[in-house]
């Protein structure tokens, strides 16, 4: 009920009354004003006017279940969400939901992680108040192989979602990170249960820092936030159903064709190592050649300096700009 009062305060341009909410909940007032008041002890800023009813004149940075699902606007993205003051991992948690038998679209969040994990086992700073920590859990029916490209669609979808909300310039750092003014806004990990012919199922977790202010020394030159670069505190919310929106957008697309072929393009718009030099650093080598976008599987084009073209697979590699991070 919680978010079904939410959603309908949100749409509503004035007061919505106690009885037009009694009438479409079904419920009664005593029960509605009660409501009324647990939101305004969670700190939303609801004004109650007798004999015209009850506004939503603000709401602050909360994060719960009833604010995020209330502001879907996604036919399975965030739909459900399971939210978590604090968690180890939100892709963990998205993984047991997932063996649990969750469907397919369900999101975690959090507001701080005790073992927030980022890509090739490092860890993934997450303090409380302050940044986006989202998973989501994923149940394609399509064959494992082509589940890395899923990371790609959500790289996609998250700078979108950044960048219509923020209007800063973000760019994509191939495969899967943003990039705002050279620095990192924003990490994806992207973990599979599968057989070898067959997905359980995939998580989708995403970091975006968010209104963190500072960080760790060793990470000044290289990682950003929504609110140095703004300069004003963004609410999480509207940031994960944002991201969510558009990832399922770019997600229902991916499908028409089981390939990049129809996000190629808006995704090469946005890559921060279109026409640069780039250093590919595989396992015991490194080269360096002139990216020219990402194919339809998702591989980064690297044109070598005797002109022959390399189909880069992000699995095996790190890209570096030829000068630092990108
Ligand atoms: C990276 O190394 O760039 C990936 C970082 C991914 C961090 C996010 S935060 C939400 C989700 N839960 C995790 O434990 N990790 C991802």
């Amino acid at each position: 009920m919680k978010t079904k009062i939410l959603a309908i305060l949100r749409k509503s341009q004035g007061y919505v009354s106690g009885q037009q909410l009694c009438e479409v909940l079904h419920v009664s007032r005593t029960a509605v004003w009660k409501v009324i008041e647990q939101l305004k002890e969670e700190g939303y800023e609801i004004e109650a006017i007798r004999n015209k009813g009850y506004r939503l004149c603000g709401s602050p940075d909360i994060l719960s279940s009833a604010e995020l699902e209330s502001l879907a606007e996604t036919n399975w993205a965030g739909k459900k969400v399971f939210y978590f003051d604090v968690t180890d991992s939100t892709n963990t948690r998205a993984k047991k939901l997932g063996e649990e038998g969750h469907p397919h679209g369900t999101v975690v969040a959090a507001d701080r992680q005790t073992g927030g994990k980022g890509r090739r086992g490092c860890f993934w700073e997450s303090p409380s108040g302050k940044n986006m920590y989202t998973s989501i859990l994923l149940r394609p029916r399509f064959a494992p192989s082509k589940a890395p490209m899923l990371t790609l669609v959500m790289a996609l979808g998250a700078a979108e979602a950044v960048q219509e909300m923020t209007d800063l310039d973000v760019r994509i750092k191939w495969p899967n990170d943003l990039v705002v003014n050279g620095k990192k806004i924003c990490g994806i990990l992207t973990e599979m249960s599968a057989e070898v012919d067959y997905i359980n199922h995939v998580v989708i977790g995403i970091g975006i820092n968010t209104n963190i202010s500072d960080f760790p020394e060793e990470l000044r030159s290289k990682a950003t936030s929504l609110f140095l670069e703004t300069g004003v505190t963004w609410r999480r919310a509207e940031l994960i159903a944002s991201v969510m929106r558009h990832f399922e957008a770019n997600y229902e697309i991916f499908l028409q064709t089981e390939n990049l072929s129809k996000l190629t393009e808006q995704y090469n718009h946005m890559l921060i190592n279109k026409d640069r030099q780039v250093q590919i650093i595989e396992t015991g080598s490194s080269w360096m050649g002139r990216a020219s976008g990402i194919n339809e599987t998702g591989e980064l084009q690297v044109e070598k300096e005797d002109g022959t073209i390399e189909n880069v697979f992000a699995g095996e590699v790190s890209v570096r700009g030829v000068c630092g991070y990108v």
